[in-house]
């Protein structure tokens, strides 16, 4: 394996229009931090770039949810997600943001090029498009039914649960984000990629040529898309948000986002220069540039395909390596923003990094957990119980113990200094020590080279969970006790202790990459400098001076209580809101709900407290009407005595509107509202329903006071 003469690495340019979550961090952040801090510790040339991404339809509707502009949007997630990378200790050289000036330029620059020498195409095609709102409908604007998870909140750009990229034309039963109606097809053009011209090419260069060294999940999906057959893709929209397209007579038209979005790459990388003086162009230009994107699977085709087509045409270098990773879920279920299902980077600073008890250590908790459950060939799961058993025995329990261990004996057996290193009295176990720390080293740095992130973290730990192992056998603490007796014992002593320091010594740049805080605080334990971190120092046995005094110990990591982690839990599973639910959704469910609710004797056991839970109250229907357009609906306003709801009911093929005025009935008073057909429903009426299937009220036998309760 030569070395490159410099290394370009990017992190996805994560969306402007939301706080990102931990599965986000183990997908494209944490893992390419990593890899950047054993290049640097390895004083490799390298750049490490990202940026906000803020164009594409994501961010103007995401204003339209906060009632405010894109403009509003971009600045405020920008801001926040910057602030939570740095809170992590991502370390990133440059992050950007695709709103500024020279990403613009660099992008239409970038475009312009391609579109002068012929590499695009124009061509007029039927879209998508809106009559109310008067517009077309571009990605995120369409909605509809996923061809191939069948989930029905899919986009016409992406379907968010199963990852897979999609067209408008894909989308089962379409409807317009904008105005909820089902759109028209209208004549537009648009300039196209075409991505067929170049197939020989991604044949040759993703299946033969890096076949064997990425990922297989990557070349999997790359190779499915080669063979599904690779269609022009247009890189143009109808849209006013976005980068003008910078060409005569193309108004009302920006760049698609995934066009211009990669191409922050590079902004990034100028802005960068810029900054520091630097030239940019060998990272972009310079073969012996060693490119490496990290992302999420849902960016694999963008990273792989199409973007590589863009670099190749506008005569950039390739990316090396694109170690996708697979996605991230949360306590047995999909991270979800729309569900609230997630841990946002943002929630775990709050409630760990900046308590009392937290800060770098809290960081470190964190990128070891996710490093350690990175979805590196599969998708793989966030549990809070999985994070406090990884803080708790292995952190804590190993690494942890094991450098404090070394320090209270050191203090104690050898006066708070380095003891020497007697060779005349080296036994084998004291070398089979030194030969795993070296074994160690190079095992550690190939895996870091080949991105097995987690593989590499597990060897610094086994390393840690050795040195435990040799204490243990060498006992100096029953030693000390035959110090009169033993004329050789303060040797076998200093040499236990020598090695278990030269060992911390070595852990330290090991684990260095994955938890910098620790690192640096085991330096100012060592009381040396920063340099001694250099990758090139591990598997030394000579990297603390005989005699040097170090410092008293510290708890390298604190425990994690049951406690905290059963709030998280409780947390994320009262923050779940339901999604407003879509026409189908609804329509199951009020079909369902009322025999479903009946239960069949094979729901779980509860106890008294989890019904004690509903509050349930009798109430008097004061008025009932039909819902437009939808057969089984009654919006009803039931009187509680305290107050008023509305309560949308699926009841109405069972009962007229004018036949329950006055009816008293059951309501569950404490349901979260939910909206139907744009109604909120603030409650939900019990019903029994017979062997026939028709509806019955529960009401009381006789007339009582509205508001009374019901247990
Ligand atoms: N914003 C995209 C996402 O969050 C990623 C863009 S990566 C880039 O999925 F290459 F386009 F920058
Ligand atoms: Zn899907």
């Amino acid at each position: 394996m030569t070395t490159p003469k410099r290394y370009l690495i990017t992190s996805a340019l994560p969306y402007a229009n939301g706080l990102k979550h931990v599965g986000h961090l183990a997908g494209a952040y944490f893992p390419a931090d990593i890899y950047v801090r054993y290049l640097r510790a390895q004083k490799r040339d390298v750049v490490f770039v990202c940026g906000s991404d803020e164009h594409g339809t994501a961010i103007p509707i995401q204003a339209t949810k906060e009632g405010t502009t894109p403009q509003a949007i971009i600045d405020k997630y920008h801001t926040a997600m910057k602030e939570d990378f740095a809170d992590l200790n991502i370390s990133f050289d440059i992050y950007d943001r695709t709103s500024n000036p020279l990403h613009h330029e660099t992008a239409q620059e970038f475009f312009k090029n391609l579109n002068d020498r012929g590499e695009l195409e124009i061509k007029e095609s039927e879209q998508f498009y809106d009559e109310a709102a008067k517009t077309f409908l571009a990605d995120r604007y369409i909605k509809g039914t996923c061809p191939n998870c069948n989930s029905d909140r899919a986009f016409g750009d992406q379907c968010e649960n199963c990852g897979r990229t999609l067209s408008p034309d894909e989308l089962i039963n379409p409807v317009s984000a904008l105005s909820g109606n089902t759109p028209v097809k209208k004549k537009t053009s648009h300039w196209y990629l075409p991505l067929g011209k170049h197939e020989a090419f991604l044949r040759e260069w993703i299946l033969k040529e890096h076949a064997a060294d990425w990922r297989s999940t990557v070349v999997g999906q790359c190779k499915s898309w080669i063979e599904g057959g690779l269609q022009s893709r247009a890189v143009t929209r109808d849209l006013d948000w976005g980068i003008k397209v910078p060409v005569q007579g193309a108004d009302g038209k920006v760049l698609y986002v995934w066009f211009d979005a990669p191409i922050g790459y590079i902004s990034a990388t100028k802005q960068w220069a810029l900054n520091t003086g630097k030239d940019w162009k060998p990272y972009w230009y310079d073969g012996d540039t060693k490119l490496v994107h990290f992302i999420g699977k849902d960016n694999i085709v963008f990273h792989c395909i199409i973007f590589p087509v863009m670099l190749k045409l506008h005569g950039n270098i390739l990316p090396t390596n694109v170690p996708a990773n697979e996605f991230l879920n949360l306590e047995g279920d999909k991270m979800s923003t729309g569900r609230n299902w997630k841990l946002d980077m943002r929630d775990y600073i709050n409630n760990f990094v900046k308590q009392e008890n937290g800060g770098g250590q809290c960081v470190d908790m964190l990128r070891y957990y996710l490093t350690q459950i990175a979805p590196e060939t599969k998708d793989s799961e966030f549990m809070w119980k999985g994070f406090q058993d990884a803080v708790n025995s292995e952190l804590v329990s190993i690494f942890g113990n094991f450098v404090n261990r070394t320090w209270v004996l050191m203090h104690k057996l050898c006066g708070g200094k380095v003891p020497k290193l007697h060779e005349d009295i080296l036994d084998d176990r004291d070398k089979a020590l030194v030969t795993q720390i070296q074994n160690s080293k190079v095992k550690i740095e190939s895996l870091l080279e080949e991105y097995k992130f987690r593989d590499a973290l597990f060897e610094v730990i086994d390393l840690s969970r050795a040195g435990n192992k040799y204490m243990q056998e060498k006992e100096p603490w029953i030693v000390a006790k035959s110090l009169a007796t033993n004329p050789n014992a303060q040797k076998v002593i200093d040499n236990c202790m020598h090695l278990c320091l030269q060992l911390t010594a070595n852990l330290a740049i090991l684990i260095n990459p994955f938890l910098p805080n620790t690192a640096a605080q085991m330096l100012h334990m060592m009381k040396v400098v920063d340099k001694m971190l250099d990758w090139e120092n591990a598997g030394k046995i000579k990297l603390l001076s005989v005699g040097y005094s170090l410092r008293e110990p510290q708890l390298l990591f604190r425990k994690i209580e049951d406690a905290e982690i059963t709030a998280q839990v409780e947390k994320l599973k009262t923050g779940l809101v339901k999604p407003v639910e879509t026409k189908m959704e609804e329509n199951k469910k009020i079909e369902t709900s009322n025999n479903s609710s009946l239960g069949d004797g094979g729901k779980p056991e509860i106890v008294f407290d989890d019904f004690a839970k509903i509050d349930l109250k009798v109430g008097t229907i004061t008025a009932a009407e039909k819902v437009e357009k939808a057969d089984k609906l009654l919006k009803l306003s039931v009187d509680l005595g305290f107050e008023t709801r509305t309560i949308v009911s699926g009841i109405a093929l069972h009962y007229q509107p004018e036949n329950i005025i006055g009816k008293q009935v059951v309501v569950v008073v404490n349901l979260a509202p939910r909206k139907m057909r744009g109604i909120e429903s603030n409650g939900m009426i019990l019903m029994a329903e017979d062997a026939s299937g028709k509806l019955h009220f529960v009401s009381p036998e006789t007339a009582i006071n509205t508001g009374s309760g019901v247990s």
